[in-house]
């Protein structure tokens, strides 16, 4: 299958600054497992590199918040990340840390050689300063007002409000997040790496000599050559990371894209002694399996560093992915809008091939894709239960039931059998075709074929019907169906670990080979099978209907957080506010305004008299429901027409922060007529 000697596969290190989510495992961690698992039972020489990305200012902000150190952040998710990916059957050789010893001593040490190389550009600029904090401020620990959309708290490096990206000093009266003051400018030496010198090394490098590479990742690097490469600042004012290893450079630590993929090596060095013959010899094929925000950093500013230290190999390929969203929405970890890997193993205990299946037949590989939970029933109910399941439990069964679980022998072939036993070969084919390429629901796809055709042999063959009349042509039947099964264990080993691991014990097989498969006497004649035990079982909706509900909470938390309480207003006059007349009445009639969405259509008893009033409550009332209750009224407020009704006052609600209404009396009292002043 290769050219190369050896793999070296990474998957993108997750910042240790929370969980992984579904968003990280269908875009990165999931379809380089596949990748991996695939190469090894192939029996190539395979390392699979991943760890913790620990430094850089998302984690110095997350400590902040919770006003504990980075330290114990990073500890945090590093320890909850590697045991979920553990326990999700994500096959990493070594999941290491960028905060170790050895990562820092490794990414110091490039840093080192490129600087004394003469590499760098040393640069002065004006970066804001907070003088009570003595810190120069990350521009995540700026906010201000954005000067598209007014919002504000906008960020120094974007606008969340309006999606603008910008740059601290865009901000109007910025302010630092630390002290509270506006920042002041000061000036800064920081390093820079002079990409704009190796655009010619790239463009040919890229868009000449990888034309292979996948069009999303090609199509942003060619945009990124198009607009030209401009030197880059690969050292940060902040106090947690890699310091930089150079005279006058106190309180400076290297850019954390400068270290972390340094963390690749440093995880492999840590990994094996052997480490330089993956890192540094032509035959390795290096290939990086990122999100498509990664793919500026591994396939241009990551390689030029690597370059220009001089004794490195260069990726092959980098297989980037699009984003997932979830039921219609961005993931986002500030704003708890994810499926976290952890909460998932646990509250679905056993199901890891479940979400796996989900994540790789719905991958975002050539545009973002969407997961919802009714999918992820579906899918489970009508695929793996349905087709996979019932394939393999079918065959056991009935070997179990006609011949006491000993695999019979087959007889003379007919054409049928023929065809389905070559069929298996042909989608081996596929498969390989697909991964090699990098598409991988395609190959999960291809595999999952084998299922279905196993099925469907069983479901026209109808060896329970003939086993009466005809026992050898159904011995020929089971041996098929058996050679499926274990055909089964191998193709969809990749993707679903667990289940042929399960469906092995099953079948008293424990080969792990590529090569076995379009074998057709993979279990012999006589070999004893076992019985068949719970492969797959159906999602009820009641299941599901907790994680959905569990989404619809947080979306409401999010309302509530986001939305701010208004300012007070200006001082009104006492004469002002005496002019208004509230008074206390009671709901008599209440009904919807016809094709309106908010207007409901009141009669109050004011106590002085019965009238109408046209209210924008329906969003948040039913109207049935409010029959009865208390509520204030301002009754000489100008009548006017509303959708043709004359409305005679307006009722008064409470409106939280989150724009929700509320009623402000209890039941029962006061008296209607009560004048409210
Ligand atoms: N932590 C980064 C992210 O989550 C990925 C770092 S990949 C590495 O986007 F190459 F820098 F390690
Ligand atoms: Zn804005």
């Amino acid at each position: 299958m290769s050219e190369f000697k050896r793999h070296l596969v990474t998957a993108a290190l997750p910042y240790a600054n929370g969980p992984v989510h579904i968003g990280h495992l269908a875009g990165v961690y999931v379809p380089a497992d596949i990748y991996v698992r695939y190469l090894r039972m192939r029996g190539e020489d395979v390392k699979f590199i991943c760890g913790s990305d620990e430094h850089g200012v998302p984690i110095t902000l997350k400590a902040r918040q919770e006003n504990v150190s980075p330290q114990e952040i990073v500890d945090r998710y590093h320890a909850i990340n590697k045991k979920a990916f553990k326990d999700f059957g994500i096959s990493f050789d070594i999941y290491s840390r960028t905060s170790n010893k050895i990562h820092h001593e490794i990414a110091s040490g490039f840093f080192k050689t490129l600087y004394d190389k003469n590499i760098f550009i040393e640069k002065t600029s004006e970066q804001y300063y907070d003088t009570e904090a003595q810190q120069f401020l990350a521009d995540r620990y700026i906010i201000g007002t954005c000067p598209h959309c007014g919002n504000e708290s906008a960020y120094g490096d974007q606008c969340e409000k309006c999606g603008t990206s910008l740059s601290p000093t865009d901000l109007i009266n910025p302010k630092s997040t630390i002290s509270g003051n506006p920042p002041v400018l000061k000036e800064t030496k920081h390093w820079y790496l002079p990409l704009d010198k190796y655009e010619d090394f790239f463009k040919k490098w890229i868009l000449e000599d990888h034309k292979e590479w996948k069009a999303n990742v090609y199509g942003q690097c060619k945009s990124w050559l198009d607009q030209g490469l401009k030197p880059r600042a690969v050292s940060r004012d902040l106090d947690w990371g890699v310091k930089v290893p150079v005279k006058d450079a106190e309180g400076k630590v290297l850019y954390v894209w400068f270290d972390a993929p340094i963390g690749y090596i440093s995880a492999t060095k840590e990994l094996t002694n052997d480490w330089e013959k993956y890192w540094k010899d032509k035959e390795t094929k290096l290939l990086h399996f990122i999100g498509k925000d990664n793919i500026v950093f591994h396939c241009i500013i990551f390689p030029a560093i690597l370059k220009t230290e001089g004794s490195y190999i260069l990726p092959e390929n980098v297989p980037a992915n699009e984003f997932l969203n979830l039921e219609n929405d961005k993931i986002s970890t500030s704003r708890n809008w994810a499926v976290w890997l952890h909460e998932y193993l646990e509250e679905f205990k056993d199901k890891q091939d479940v979400l796996r299946y989900v994540l790789t037949a719905n991958a975002p590989e050539t545009k973002d894709n969407d997961f919802t939970w009714k999918d992820f029933q579906t899918r489970n109910n009508n695929e793996l239960v349905a087709i996979l399941g019932n394939f393999v439990n079918r065959t056991l069964v009935l070997t179990n039931k006609y011949f006491d679980g000993f695999v019979p022998e087959r007889g003379s072939l007919e054409n049928y059998d023929k065809k389905v036993l070559d069929e298996i070969t042909e989608i081996r084919k596929k498969v390989e075709y697909s991964l090699e390429n990098f598409r991988i629901r395609e190959a999960l796809k291809e595999a999952m074929n084998l299922a279905r055709l196993g099925n469907k042999y069983l479901a026209d063959t109808e060896p329970w019907k003939i086993i009466k009349q005809d026992e050898n042509r159904v011995k020929t039947i089971l041996n098929i169906s058996l050679q499926i099964t274990a055909n089964l264990t191998q193709i969809l080993e990749p993707f679903l670990p667990f289940s042929c691991s399960k469906i092995k014990t099953f079948i008293n097989f424990n080969e792990v080979n590529w090569n076995l498969i379009g074998n057709n006497e993979l279990l012999h004649n006589g070999h004893k099978v076992g019985k068949a035990e719970l492969l797959f079982s159906k999602i009820e909706d009641n299941e599901i209907e907790k994680q959905v509900q569990k989404l619809l909470d947080t979306k409401l938390q999010n309302i509530a957080n986001v939305s701010k309480l208004e300012p007070a207003k200006e001082n009104i006059s006492f004469d002002d506010f005496t002019k208004l007349d509230i008074r206390t009445g009671t709901i008599l009639e209440a009904e919807k305004v016809p094709k309106t969405k908010k207007l409901i259509k009141l009669l109050i008893d004011t106590g002085i008299d019965k009238r109408t009033v046209v209210s924008g409550i329906a969003e948040f009332f039913e109207a049935k429901k409010i029959i009865g209750k208390k509520v204030s009224i301002l009754i000489n407020l100008e009548p006017r027409k509303i959708k043709g009704i004359e409305s005679q006052g307006m009722i008064l609600m409470a409106e939280n922060s989150g724009g929700v209404l509320s009623f402000v009396h209890s039941e029962g009292e006061p008296e209607n007529g009560s004048m409210i002043k």
